[in-house]
């Protein structure tokens, strides 16, 4: 028997991982991914060493690109946003760690996986329902659902009676539940809870706020091709060197913070505080794109699916048919949003001031004010008679 945790290395998942050696005497593989944290990786593999975990069984990867690649790209051509302003950081990361785990458990012969997340959120129902997807027979340890470490300080008895290193504020509550990667930073809990209670300055780590931001506004030229950025003033770059520069340019101008209370997959309401800097750059850049690229049509199809899509993708749903479809028909419409994208950061605003694209419908000689001769004014006379005939015809029989 043996399971796969996804481990952090921090204190709740060591105490999974000891957990999990106690409960089931089973061989525990650790696997701990680089998704653009901001942590260093080495110490978990310490960690792990120090726990009994064999060399061959600590599992350390860089998923940045492919992150960036092909999970933070393929959902901004869509341009999700769950309801109306979530920008997914979490959601969309969590299918590539199941992906990931269970890769893993294959290749090791692994017959369960097991994640820290609780038993009221979001994140432990993306995890198994990509472990499902991927290995139908898959056995899955939730600790948190089972255990009757249902406290904080029964948590932290347990790790001091087992020899798990605990930081030195943890006995004094650290101040947020945190998520991070490379799109964005969560904040959720403790002093978080009460939803009017606006959060302290110092809670911030990825962007300063919009009032200390500098006075004059910085220019940024992304380019596009088939609907993803590959370029920043001309340079070209990785997915994940792309997403890296957007955050640099983004919190230095207090771009992409945000406050709100959003309804979990479960049933209950939370209160969460992001920052996506460059993410919140990069979907202002690409919708830009767009308007000068796709169709009405298109476009506005696009606007309609996007909050479903944005929903399976935040209640787990990455790898069901439906998103996979509905991909599909996103890719393909992208497939013309190529070209360069002109903005103005500028104390936490993100402003289009320019567009141009090879591939643009946007027409001067049918637009203009000035004489043309391509478009025929009276043409709008039928067109505009034709749509009002209903409406006409009701006023006429219903007064
Ligand atoms: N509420 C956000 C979401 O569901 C963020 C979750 C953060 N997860 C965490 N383990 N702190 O996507
Ligand atoms: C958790 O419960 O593990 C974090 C919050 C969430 O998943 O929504």
């Amino acid at each position: 028997k043996k399971v796969v945790l996804a481990y952090s290395g921090g204190l709740d998942t060591s105490i999974i991982l000891r957990w999990l050696q106690d409960q089931y005497q089973c061989e525990v593989v650790t696997f701990t991914a680089d998704l653009g944290q901001g942590e260093e990786l080495e110490p978990a593999r310490k960690k792990a060493q120090l726990m009994g975990i064999k060399d061959e069984n600590i599992f350390i990867d860089d998923l940045r690109e492919e992150f960036v690649r092909d999970f933070v790209f393929p959902m901004f051509r869509a341009n999700a946003l769950y309801e109306g302003v979530y920008l997914l950081g979490t959601s969309i990361a969590r299918p590539l760690i199941s992906k990931r785990q269970i890769e893993i458990a294959n290749l090791v012969g692994a017959d369960a996986v097991s994640h820290g997340a609780t038993g009221k959120g979001n994140d432990q129902v993306r995890f198994e329902m990509g472990y499902y997807a991927l290995k139908p027979d898959i056995k899955v340890i939730a600790p948190w659902r089972i255990w009757d470490l249902s406290s904080r300080t029964k948590l932290l008895d347990f790790a001091e009676k087992h020899q798990i290193p605990i930081a030195k504020d943890k006995r004094g509550e650290a101040p947020y539940s945190t998520d991070a990667n490379l799109l964005h930073i969560s904040y959720e809990g403790k002093a978080l809870e009460d939803p009017w209670v606006e959060p302290f300055e110092d809670m911030y780590t990825r962007s300063v706020s919009p009032e200390k931001a500098p006075d004059k506004p910085t220019y940024v030229e992304v380019e596009f091709e088939k609907g993803d950025a590959v370029a920043i003033d001309g340079v070209r770059m990785t997915p994940a060197q792309l997403l890296t520069k957007l955050n640099e340019l983004g919190g230095a101008n207090g771009i992409g913070r945000l406050d709100l209370v959003e309804n979990r997959f479960v049933g209950m309401k939370s209160r969460g505080v992001y920052e996506t800097p460059g993410g919140s750059i990069l979907i202002v850049a690409h919708r830009a794109m767009e308007s000068l690229t796709l169709d009405r049509g298109e476009s506005h199809l696009k606007d309609e699916i996007m909050p479903r899509y944005a929903e399976l993708i935040y209640n787990g749903f990455w790898f069901s048919p439906e998103r996979i479809a509905l991909q599909q028909m996103i890719d393909h419409i992208s497939l013309n949003v190529s070209g360069v994208v002109r903005l103005k950061l500028y104390k936490g605003n993100v402003t289009v001031v320019g567009r141009k694209s090879e591939k643009s419908l946007y027409r001067l000689d049918y637009v203009t004010f000035e004489e043309d001769s391509v478009y025929d004014q009276r043409d709008a006379q039928g067109f505009i008679k034709l749509n009002a005939l209903r409406m006409r015809l009701a006023k006429m029989a219903r007064g």
